[in-house]
């Protein structure tokens, strides 16, 4: 799994009967597991801010582990964000420490779950009560995914639930937890592979080798290719396409990649969407600047073997 990191809010973890179980269950199951327990660490409040932003740069998938306390997080946690989540860290012109890394709510909280709706009377539902952390993950850069929460956890003896009813569902929170975190790790290292891929593929373009045959290699011959150029089909109309772009440009060309973005469609299937910035010198000695917006959509295999079956090209 890739680096996880749980910021623990919770201000008395030892009075705790959930969210201690989950983090004991986190701990024994994720290996690149690192905790950020605030209430030892902290216990007058005063953060190390360097030390909290380390532990952030140093993790793939954030989380924040909290009882759900007034509809929100609970104080301690409100203010190791004020102050952790700073200027130019996480917001601003240079705020972009954070960028990509994923943000994940988990929490516990109290009251059933039907009286999180319009006419339960908590009126609202919990989605709704988190939007200002999931604008504070945008702010910051952060995937933000569903959170995860249970309801029923509150346990006050002979009044609220037993000790072994919320124990339980602390153990399948921490189960839930572990799956989504597992899924975010494996997406993670997918859209990593189809990023590295495209790379590659464009330092290889870049020499215009006299056979392309790595590049075939990653065709499909169900190829749909569109670009200014015109319209080519599977093997042969890549081919054909390559022998163009060979007449035309000399080899040693640059292609820098911008804003690359990845999505998963179905299955084994993602689509890549970036733009290149071409640099090239024709064979009639003229340099050539190109910005083009390019959208690929492939099949990645168990191994990561990448194949291309849908390749546009357009100058923009
Ligand atoms: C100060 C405080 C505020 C709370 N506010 C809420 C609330 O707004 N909604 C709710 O459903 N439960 C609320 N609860 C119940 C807690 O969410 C519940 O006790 C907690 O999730 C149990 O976690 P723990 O066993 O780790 O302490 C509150 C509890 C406390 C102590």
């Amino acid at each position: 799994m890739n680096r996880v990191l749980i910021i623990s809010g919770h201000p008395n973890l030892e009075q705790s009967y959930t969210n201690k179980v989950i983090l004991e269950q986190l701990e024994q199951r994720i290996e690149t597991l690192g905790v950020r327990r605030l209430d030892t660490l902290y216990p007058d409040y005063q953060f190390d801010i360097k030390a909290e932003q380390q532990a952030l740069l140093d993790a793939d998938s954030v989380v924040l582990q909290f009882p759900f306390y007034w509809y929100s997080m609970p104080g301690l946690l409100k203010l190791w964000l004020d102050e952790v989540f700073t200027f130019n860290f996480a917001y601003g012109p240079e705020g972009d420490k954070l960028k990509g890394k994923h943000f994940l709510l988990s929490f516990t909280i109290g009251g059933p779950q039907q009286s999180y709706h319009p006419l339960g009377y908590n009126h609202f539902s919990v989605q709704q009560l988190m939007t200002p952390l999931e604008q504070t993950a945008y702010l910051a850069g952060m995937v933000y995914h569903p959170p995860v929460y249970s309801h029923g956890m509150v346990y006050i003896p002979g009044v609220y639930n037993t000790q072994e009813g919320v124990e339980a569902r602390a153990r399948d929170h921490a189960e839930q937890l572990i799956t989504t975190l597992e899924e975010l790790s494996l997406t993670t290292s997918r859209q990593s592979a189809v990023k590295d891929f495209v790379e590659h593929w464009f330092k290889e373009f870049d020499k215009l080798p006299d056979d392309p045959g790595w590049f075939l290699s990653h065709i499909d011959d169900s190829l749909h290719l569109d670009g200014p150029e015109g319209t080519f089909r599977g093997k042969a109309g890549f081919t054909d396409w390559y022998q163009l772009l060979r007449q035309s440009f000399q080899e040693g060309a640059l292609h820098l990649l911008e804003r690359m973005d990845v999505s998963h469609l179905e299955k084994n299937h993602y689509q890549v969407d970036f733009l290149v910035r071409v640099e090239a010198v024709t064979h009639n000695d003229e340099p050539v600047s190109i910005l083009a917006k390019e959208v690929w959509r492939l099949a990645l295999d168990d191994e990561n073997f990448v194949t291309l079956f849908d390749y546009r090209v357009e100058v923009v």
